[in-house]
């Protein structure tokens, strides 16, 4: 029986977390009946479980919107629906923690435009070419190290490594220091989920403890690439560029809690939803597999609209404003669900279909166009590609061995651990 005989449009409850813990194919159908039915659709907000250090009081209640056409015309319009106030999460952010979480995302003109001037300078190109080379060796380097062992944990023993590797040579962060990033990054996503904030501790607490070790780190960094500069993304960041522009302390330590937890957690759940994938759909392997340099270019897009790692960005209102017929009033929030844009049978042929030759392909996975696309795009791109080009040639073989462990989040379609074997 499906959820559409049991269940109405009426019974969908975004805004409870056991709904995101639901089977991947219940919530599709749910999504899919918010479109056909309701697709800009009124929920209360979730409440919050536990008592937290920082009271976060209840909000108004938001717009999910479902349809790939309204997620674009908003992204489109910052000037209307803006980032900036309360932040890109359900919940408001309080004020203390806006300013250290979420830097550029967070952000409106023109603080976000100077904040993405000065970052994307030092992404040059000779940088993204240094990380391109180095993608390859970390690849081999992870599968070598799990190779002899027959089976793993694919999450954690090879997807998580990547991205987390790559991310902290870019910004010259010591292997010593690996193990603090990649914690403190789960538990600052964790939000709810009990492997990585116990229960009856304070989700706040941990997440502000969290990042105040990742701030402790970058500013250790920071202080001595200020003395001593070397040739890596925290010594450009922390000295004036050419224009004689640089990041303040706090600006700093705030963009680097942004690029471990968005480059680590979003690429490493790519890569784990697209060997699930895999192992369900074979036949896409064997596709891929037989001519990967021509099929790499699409079959990457297809994981990360299939995957849909960043599930919603939320935006505010500014001023009053209609929307496919809905009048918006100042201060409404609006959930761009990018998961549901991304199965809009209006935009994707057979979208429930994972085909690795999908061309066109314009997803929003990375976010929709606009100020705040995604500045790791690339760089994904490129980790995701090497990753399967590295598995299929040393572990050809390769496959889920049970379930996804999924992460219970409304927020990142998460997979927490996912046994396989080679
Ligand atoms: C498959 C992997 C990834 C996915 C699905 C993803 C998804 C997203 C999405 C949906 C946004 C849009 C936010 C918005 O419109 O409000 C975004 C922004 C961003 N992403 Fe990614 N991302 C990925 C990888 C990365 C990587 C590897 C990095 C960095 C190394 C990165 C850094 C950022 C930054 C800094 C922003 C903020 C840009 C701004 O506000 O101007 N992302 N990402």
């Amino acid at each position: 029986m499906t959820i559409r005989e049991t269940l109405g449009v009426d019974d969908i409850e975004l805004s409870n977390l056991d709904f995101w813990l639901k089977p991947w194919s219940v919530r599709e159908e749910a999504f899919a009946m918010l479109r056909a039915q309701r697709p800009i659709a009124f929920f209360a907000e979730p409440e919050i479980e536990v008592e937290t250090i920082i009271p976060i009081p209840p909000g108004p209640g938001y717009y999910a919107i479902t349809r790939y056409a309204d997620v674009v015309e908003i992204s489109r319009h910052p000037d209307l629906y803006c980032s900036g106030q309360s932040g890109t999460t359900i919940l408001d952010m309080p004020p203390e923690l806006l300013e250290f979480f979420g830097s550029m995302i967070n952000m409106d003109d023109p603080r976000h435009a100077r904040m993405r001037r000065i970052v994307s300078a030092a992404f040059n190109p000779r940088m993204v070419r240094a990380v391109q080379d180095n993608i390859g060796r970390v690849a081999d380097e992870i599968i070598a190290s799990v190779r002899d062992k027959g089976e793993c944990d694919f999450v954690t023993e090879v997807a998580a490594r990547l991205p987390l590797k790559i991310i902290c040579d870019m910004m010259g962060v010591p292997e010593r220091d690996y193990d603090t990033v990649f914690s403190r990054s789960n538990i600052i996503l964790s939000f709810g989920d009990t492997e990585y904030v116990p229960e009856g501790e304070d989700p706040v607490l941990a997440f502000m403890n969290a990042g105040a070790d990742l701030a402790e780190l970058i500013r250790g960094l920071a202080a001595d690439r200020i003395e001593h500069p070397r040739d890596d993304l925290t010594s450009a960041l922390a000295n004036a560029n050419v224009d004689g522009e640089s990041l303040t302390d706090t600006e700093l330590a705030s963009f680097f809690i942004l690029l471990v937890v968005a480059g680590n957690e979003t690429t490493r759940n790519a890569i784990s939803h697209a060997l699930w994938a895999f192992t369900e759909h074979p036949d896409q392997r064997a596709v891929w597999a037989a001519d990967f340099d021509t099929v790499a270019p699409t079959a990457v897009e297809e994981i990360v609209r299939w995957a849909s790692p960043v599930i919603f960005m939320r935006r505010t209102v500014t001023a009053p404003t209609t929307l496919s017929g809905h009048a918006f009033a100042t201060g409404d929030k609006v959930i761009l669900f990018y998961n549901s844009a991304n199965r809009d049978e209006d935009v994707f042929e057979d979208p429930q279909r994972f085909d690795v030759l999908r061309h066109p392909n314009p997803h929003v996975g990375f976010g929709a166009p606009g100020p705040h696309f995604c500045l790791g795009a690339h760089l994904a791109r490129t980790e995701i590609t090497v990753m399967f080009r590295e598995l299929f040639r040393h572990l050809p073989d390769i496959r889920a061995t049970a379930e996804p462990d999924r992460l219970r989040s409304n927020f990142i379609n998460g997979i927490k651990h996912l046994p396989c074997a080679y």
